[in-house]
């Protein structure tokens, strides 16, 4: 067996020898090392057969000879590369140009996000997130939508089958409780995050969107520091002196409830297709948080006021880069993300 592996030791290097290309390389490379076939490895696995004598012996020879071939193998390949005409087009030029790395940006909706929470951040506010997928019992039931309120059609959902009765929140107000449950006041919060509803969509409905709420609870909060607040986040975020107007609403979790409608900034409140031709544009309700809200979370009676508000963030979005179709948002379509 040595002379074996010996004879095939002399016949491996003469052929590596001759060389003329990688390509032969490689198969020489099979021939003898190859995992199935190679001629090497086939006598190394016949040690197992030889005796206890023999073998150390022999296995280190063919071991040593097993390095042999790889350094030849190596060595002729340095050769190949570094001897230029024959190999030329395998050698790799560094001088040429990379490939340009395309740097995306964010989302106009991702952007207005995370406006919206600097500019709640400068005032004090404490920005927080809540489940999207949330219980029947903090999206309707704690908020004074008890089940089968008919309010509970405003806010249709996808629901899913399971005990607790979970669904896709429909708004961020949930929060409210959570957080209420958690803390004491003086709370300050601002919650942006998605929302869904069973909603037949078009140019300004989408069953996914965005609420920023807003929340704040002491003693002797009143509805001119609910309406401050929402004239200093507009302005700041439009940088723009906004006009307003407040229309008395209804939401069962707060009292009194109202909603809030900014003079079109598409068209400056003479009428257009964004407005509906009504010079205003409704993006928020908002009121002061009902004392059954304060009792769910269990707060002590009559001791707290505070407001609350939810705005539609993509509304305000559509408005500021003057976007016709809600669904534009959510389309994926470059040719329009690309523009902001
Ligand atoms: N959650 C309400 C909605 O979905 C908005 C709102 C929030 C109203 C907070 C009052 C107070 O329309």
């Amino acid at each position: 067996m040595i002379n074996q592996i010996k004879q095939l030791k002399s016949k491996a290097l003469e052929q590596i020898n001759q060389i003329k290309n990688k390509a032969d390389l490689d198969k020489v490379w099979r021939q003898y090392l190859g995992r199935q076939n190679g001629k090497l490895t086939k006598l190394l696995r016949g040690l197992k057969d030889l005796s206890v004598k023999e073998k150390p012996k022999v296995g280190s020879l063919a071991n040593q000879v097993k390095q042999e071939i790889n350094q030849a193998i190596d060595i002729k390949r340095q050769e190949l590369f570094s001897s230029g005409s024959k190999v030329k087009s395998e050698t790799l030029d560094f001088t040429l140009p990379g490939k340009k790395v395309e740097l995306g940006h964010l989302h106009p909706l991702t952007q207005g996000k995370q406006m919206a929470a600097d500019i709640f951040l400068s005032m004090g506010f404490e920005i927080l997130e809540g489940p999207e997928f949330e219980t029947d019992y903090y999206n309707f039931e704690a908020l004074n939508i008890p089940k089968g309120h008919p309010s509970r059609d405003m806010w249709d959902t996808f629901y899913i089958k399971s005990k607790k009765g979970e669904l896709l929140r429909t708004h961020t107000s949930p929060m409210q409780i959570r957080v209420m449950e958690k803390k004491k006041p003086p709370l300050k919060v601002c919650v942006i995050g998605k929302c869904f509803r069973h909603e037949a969509t078009d140019a300004s409905h989408e069953h996914t969107f965005y609420h920023i709420e807003g929340f704040v609870v002491d003693e002797e909060i009143s509805v001119a520091n609910l309406i401050y607040t929402l004239k200093t986040f507009l302005n700041a975020l439009f940088k723009t002196e906004v006009k307003i107007r407040v229309r008395p609403s209804y939401f069962p979790f707060t009292e009194p409830s109202f909603e809030v409608d900014f003079a079109c900034l598409n068209c400056g409140g003479k009428g257009c297709p964004v407005c509906s031709q009504t010079g205003w544009v409704e993006i928020l309700g908002a009121g002061m948080i009902h004392p059954e809200v304060f009792k769910q979370a269990g707060y002590i009676k009559e001791k707290y006021t505070g407001f609350a508000f939810g705005i539609g963030l993509d509304r305000l979005i559509m408005m500021k880069h003057k976007i016709d179709d809600i669904r534009l948002l959510h389309s994926s379509d470059l040719r329009f993300i690309r523009q902001f």
